[in-house]
């Protein structure tokens, strides 16, 4: 049974499947993928590669495979990648470009996870026998670390100018570009135009048990198929799962709005209170990070005073903490979260 009390602001990744969804899952259509005989997982595949403008996609487990699928598949040993420096693929993703792709990794500092082309054109290697080759851009949108942050799509577009004057493939990690696309109103094959490679996720803010998709032309997919085998993520009758994917964009994606409005909500309450500062304009979409003064307490002990009133976030600095809206928690239930903290903020 679920503890019908417990309000978890740890990530957008701890929702439930609905009963809805479940249903849907349930009455799926499935065969063996690997062989290409699943039509659930062919039609989620080319429901999102059409909405993102892709020619083609594959489905994978997570987003950590997807994004390291793409790195596999493209870059080569000893190549190096420029990325931002609070980016989820060098932070979260357990070492894997070296371990897997044997990638160097060239971490670039951003203004909210944002890159400027400037930086991207002034760090990409000279040519040269002593040189590691420079051969991809990852971007993150929305970023993670810098609490949700949308990339301006004249930014991401200035970025793929200097990638395609230097012959760079452009990768996006776009594990919540559905939260961009809802809250900046910008279609989803626009974001993606910039780019080669794109991996969305669907057990974020849409709310999906398992699964992401990598997209790109069909040569690429047809090489991250094989990279995905090579990885152990082929997947028998993962029609069942592909089906939560389907009904999570047709159910979940403009409600994504809802979780925005939560967070801002949130950001602002918290933000009046002493001893805890939010950068407000990083409160794009569903992500809320912030600062807690020395003096009031550390970021663990903040942690752990929510969560004696069963109120649940991450601590993710010794002074900073991360709060995510999802579709589990109602408006009311973060008001009660903004007393609780209010409450737990007081104390000292
Ligand atoms: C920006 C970003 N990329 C990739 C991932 C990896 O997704 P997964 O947990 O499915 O491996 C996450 C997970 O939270 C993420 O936030």
């Amino acid at each position: 049974m679920l503890d019908q009390n417990r309000i978890d602001l740890r990530s957008d990744t701890v929702t439930q499947p609905s009963p809805g969804m479940r249903r849907a899952m349930a009455e799926a259509i499935v065969g063996d993928d690997v062989l290409g005989d699943d039509p659930t997982v062919t039609k989620l595949e080319a429901t999102v590669a059409n909405l993102l403008g892709k020619e083609a996609a594959v489905f994978v487990p997570s987003g950590t495979m997807s994004n390291q699928i793409a790195l596999y598949a493209i870059g080569q040993r000893g190549d190096e990648i420029l990325c931002e420096t609070g980016c989820h693929i060098v932070n979260y993703e357990a070492g894997a470009p070296a371990a897997l792709a044997g990638l160097m990794i060239h971490l670039l500092d951003g203004k909210r996870g944002v890159l400027a082309p400037e930086t991207i054109a002034n760090n990409i290697r000279p040519i040269d026998i002593h040189c590691p080759k420079t051969t991809i851009v990852a971007l993150e949108n929305t970023n993670n670390r810098a609490g949700g942050t949308i990339y301006p799509l004249e930014t991401i577009q200035a970025i793929e100018k200097v990638a395609r004057d230097n012959n760079l493939w452009m990768h996006l990690d776009g594990a919540r570009l559905w939260n961009a696309h809802v809250a900046a109103n910008i279609s989803l094959d626009k974001y993606a135009a910039s780019f080669d490679s794109v991996s969305v996720c669907l057990s974020k803010g849409l709310g999906a048990p398992v699964g992401s998709l990598l997209l790109g032309d069909a040569d690429f997919i047809q090489k991250a198929r094989r990279t995905r085998k090579l990885f152990g993520g082929g997947m028998r009758q993962s029609g069942v799962l592909a089906e939560a994917g389907l009904y999570a964009l047709e159910n979940n994606l403009l409600r994504l709005a809802v979780d925005h409005t939560n967070a801002k909500n949130l950001a602002t309450g918290m933000n009046r209170l002493d001893g805890i500062t939010i950068d407000m304009e990083s409160v794009e979409t569903n992500i809320v990070i912030a600062d807690i003064a020395p003096d009031l307490m550390t970021a663990d002990q903040f942690q752990t005073g929510l969560e004696k009133a069963n109120l649940h976030c991450f601590s993710i600095a010794p002074q900073r903490v991360r709060l995510v809206t999802h579709l589990d928690v109602t408006a009311e239930q973060c008001q009660k979260a903004l007393e609780i903290i209010q409450k737990v903020a007081s104390k000292n």
